[in-house]
């Protein structure tokens, strides 16, 4: 659903960040994207929400064209597909459910907006994506109050209850420890299997991604050089993806 066909993005300065890269991505699929700093992950995921506009190819995603879309069937696109950062990207001084609420806003009247007033089914979304992520208890808790993981989970949350087909995570869980990363992971595991929505996670650590992902893909110099299942994933291919520097794995930083 998600296909790239001879795709080419050359930043404002000149930068080739991807060069000629095809790929297709099921519905449904969980796929790790690995590689170097500078590799070009955090660009590959980011055309897809048009976050960044690509320069050469195709991208189309079910059958959309994605550098085609705009005004509000950009925005409408854009909701079917939820974003996930490092830095979680939270309201952190004010409640959990207040900042999973505001994943509405985009359809919401401006009045309700300004006045906060959400509509009930969109509370009980909201109360449910708490729930699928285990931090129901955590409704009106300020998120400044929570700890990175389950900040990051709040972020999860926020990312549901927009009801996504696709979800993007840059880094999930670049800054949580070990213990914690691990179940962010299976978070994102859960809601890809349960859910159906194809989860993309840019990743550091190769151990997660192998342990978590159905699917690798290693970029290198804008480049894809390895695309195939986690399982079949040599310490050949990681050479060929990290070109002889030492991958980070979760064991590197305990
Ligand atoms: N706005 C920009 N203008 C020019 N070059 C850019 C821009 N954004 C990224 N680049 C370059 O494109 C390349 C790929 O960047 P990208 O952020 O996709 O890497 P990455 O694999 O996500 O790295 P990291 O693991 O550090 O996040 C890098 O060399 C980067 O310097
Ligand atoms: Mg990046």
């Amino acid at each position: 659903m998600i296909k790239f066909e001879n795709v080419s993005k050359v930043y404002p300065n000149g930068y080739k960040g991807l060069n000629n890269v095809s790929l297709e991505i099921e519905q449904g699929e969980f796929v790790a994207i690995i590689g170097l700093s500078g590799a070009g992950k955090s660009t590959l995921i980011r055309t897809i929400n048009r976050m960044h506009d690509i320069s050469e190819g195709k991208l189309t995603v079910d059958g959309v064209s994605v550098n085609s879309l705009k005004g509000k069937s950009l925005r409408k696109f854009r909701r079917g597909i939820g974003m996930i950062f490092q830095s979680f990207n939270l309201v952190t001084r004010t409640t959990v459910i207040k900042n999973v609420l505001t994943s509405n806003i985009p359809d919401m009247p401006f009045w309700r907006v300004l006045l906060g007033a959400y509509p009930e089914s969109n509370k009980v979304a909201a109360l449910e994506a708490l729930d699928k992520v285990g931090i129901l208890d955590k409704a009106y808790t300020r998120v400044d109050q929570l700890s990175g993981g389950q900040q990051q989970r709040v972020a999860l949350a926020r990312t549901l209850a927009q009801n996504p087909k696709i979800i993007l995570a840059d880094e999930p869980v670049a800054a949580l420890d070990p213990v914690t990363a691990k179940q962010v992971m299976n978070d994102f595991r859960r809601i890809n299997r349960e859910m159906n929505i194809s989860v993309l996670i840019n990743i550091h650590h190769v151990d997660l991604a192998l342990e978590y992902a159905d699917r690798v893909i290693g970029v290198k110099g804008g480049e894809i050089v390895y695309d195939g299942p986690s399982k079949e994933v040599t310490s050949e291919i990681l050479d060929r993806i990290y070109g002889g520097q030492e991958p980070d794995t979760m064991e590197g930083i305990q």
